[in-house]
């Protein structure tokens, strides 16, 4: 058993003088086959420890229904992790932040009306009690304390970015303490005042999060807290990408330079990310721009970070020099470096068959909602994907503004099946005729993603407000929810592409079939795709987009089989597609 524990000044593991040398790296953005590897990275880098976060709108995406398997497996991570010869730190949250969709809040419990969270409300709280008694203990059990690695465990996040509640901060320690955990708490903030101020609890450590200047953010902490250990719990060595912005790097010799002179202060650190793999699906989480209330600005796909061990698993540039840096401090010699999987040889799936969403919208979408006004994605019980809202306009009338108040976050608009606009939250009107006796209105909105950081965190996705044309309200709607992860087997040859009775330029699935004869890692891009989502072998890799930066998607190898595999595509604009191409290295922008 490890003897963890704070002493004035510093560490001690085991009794001696002891610096945490962590790296980021969260067990739900890679696939579990892929854990062990990782956790052998993060060793060859010259790292003794690792921490993850827990996404609680993965492990508990219907009230009450909470999941502990594959990516979920938090257990079997950690467990793991100590085979591999690395301590552990969690950050259970309830909220994380980690640019994952509402900063891993469900968004059941966001979606209530008063949207109440992240303070001392008793009805968050009540959720908060009823998750942690489910996931504390599991936490609990792999604590150094009780012959496991789990050495230090987190207090909310970054709690001082966002308010200053000390009962809802007391709550979540002794809540903690409660269920079992008695390794060192901590809080981690930035090295502002007021976040410092904010965020932290009197007994319970505080730690920093930052990307440079260690020596001002160190003595922030110094003059806030003049015994606690110095530790740099978010050293930002890289950082993520909104779609529609450039693709962010950070130069390697001066994040290794950085990393130097927090472990040169003595200083314990966690290297954020050290690994950060994949937004899966559509977890992506999103910003705001403008201090937090502003345009959306949905993050991408991939969460390589620019990291150390890239998307895939394989040592970067800042890899071998942190390494270096680390090397030279410890004196010690890391363990060699694990091979990254092989890759495919580039080439190209063919899409040899087409079927229109409209066309299968029954299958999609078996028990369609009606109502007066349309009901948001929370309200219809859908995490995240597409909806579509179809109502009719009495006629005959004049072109007038078709208004989607609260639209979040974009819809393509259909009248009598043309795609006639697509619509965004600020660009969310657009001028509609009615000729005849009635007209048919489909709103298609997709999510791209809740904000995860700031006060608009908690947003409700879907139609949210209500629709009107010129100033009247529109009235009557079938809601069509669309779960884009749990596809259901679709009827290829119900509604072929050139089915002219369906709507033009409309949303279009492509298939294909890859064949290989033994699993490999590769990347994926749809050449002339616009928007859509790609899936291989019935699992949704992501979002993909031409606004960019990211041109390819990571397909790691447990996802592939030998022989044949499903590979499908959803266009939103009914681009022209026929190939899916595979790459021999990633295209982030
Ligand atoms: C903050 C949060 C992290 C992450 C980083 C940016 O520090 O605590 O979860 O969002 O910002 O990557």
């Amino acid at each position: 058993m490890v003897e963890f524990a704070v002493a004035s000044g510093g560490f001690l593991r085991d009794g001696r003088p002891h610096q945490v040398l962590s790296g980021a790296l969260h067990h739900f953005r890679v696939r579990p086959q892929l854990w062990r590897h990782r956790l052998r990275m993060l060793r060859a880098m010259g790292l003794n420890c690792v921490e993850t976060y827990v996404a609680w709108n993965l492990h508990e995406p219907v009230p009450g229904r909470v999941d502990f398997t594959g990516i979920a497996d938090l257990s079997r991570f950690l467990a793991e992790a100590a085979e591999e010869g690395l301590d552990a730190i969690v950050r259970p949250g309830p909220y994380i932040c980690a640019e994952w969709d509402n900063g891993g809040l469900p968004s059941w419990l966001t979606g209530r009306p008063g949207r109440r969270i992240r303070c001392h409300d008793a009805d968050y709280l009540a959720a908060v009690d009823a998750w942690f008694d489910e996931l504390i203990p599991v936490v609990a059990a792999h604590q150094a304390t009780r012959g496991g690695n789990v050495i230090m465990v987190q207090v909310e996040n970054e709690y001082g970015s966002y308010g200053s509640d000390k009962e809802y901060l007391r709550h979540l320690a002794d809540g903690l303490r409660a269920r079992g955990i008695d390794v060192p708490l901590f809080t981690s903030d930035g090295p502002e005042d007021f976040m410092l101020d904010g965020g932290t609890l009197p007994g319970v450590l505080a730690t920093l999060n930052f990307g440079s200047d260690p020596e001002g953010a160190f003595a922030a902490l110094r003059r806030f807290r003049p015994d606690d250990p110095l530790f740099c719990m978010e050293f930002w060595c890289g950082w993520f990408d909104h779609w529609g912005d450039e693709h962010v790097t950070r130069d390697p010799a001066d994040a290794a330079d950085v990393l130097r002179r927090i472990v040169r202060a003595g200083a314990s650190v966690n290297v954020y990310m050290a690994h950060g793999g994949s937004n899966w699906g559509v977890w992506a989480g999103a910003n705001r721009a403008d201090g937090h209330l502003g345009a959306l600005q949905p993050d991408v796909t991939s969460y390589d970070y620019d990291a150390p061990i890239d998307e895939r698993g394989a040592p970067t540039e800042k890899f071998w020099l942190m390494r270096d840096v680390l090397t030279a401090h410890t004196g010690v010699e890391p363990p060699p470096v694990p091979p990254a999987a092989p890759l495919l040889p580039a080439g190209q799936v063919a899409l040899t068959e087409a079927l229109r969403l409209f066309g299968v919208l029954d299958v999609l979408s078996p028990e369609p909602v009606r109502a007066a006004m349309p009901p948001s994605f929370e309200e219809l019980g859908l995490v995240h994907g597409l909806t579509l809202y179809r109502t009719e306009l009495p006629g005959p009338r004049q072109a007038y503004p078709l208004t989607v108040d609260g639209l979040a976050d974009r819809a393509h608009l259909f009248v009598d099946g043309a795609l006639t606009a697509v619509l965004t939250e600020t660009g969310n009107a657009a001028e509609v005729a009615v000729p005849g006796a009635r007209a048919t209105v489909d709103l298609l909105v997709e999510s791209m993603g809740r904000t995860n950081y700031g006060p608009l965190t908690g947003e409700r996705k879907g139609i949210t407000g209500a629709v009107r044309h010129a100033q009247q309200f529109v009235h009557g709607f079938t809601a069509y929810p669309m779960d884009l992860r749990e596809l259901p087997p679709l009827p290829w040859d119900a509604a072929p592409a050139g089915d002219a009775a369906l709507p033009s330029g409309g949303p279009t699935f492509h298939r294909g079939r890859l064949d290989v004869t033994a699993p490999a890692d590769t990347y994926f891009s749809v050449p002339g795709g616009t928007k859509g989502y790609l899936w291989i072998n019935g699992h949704l890799l992501g979002r993909y987009w031409s606004a960019g930066p990211q041109r390819t998607l990571h397909v790691p190898w447990p996802l592939l089989r030998p022989g044949g595999n499903e590979v499908l595509v959803l266009d939103l604009d009914g681009a022209e597609l026929s190939t899916v191409d595979l790459h021999t290295a990633p295209d982030l922008g």
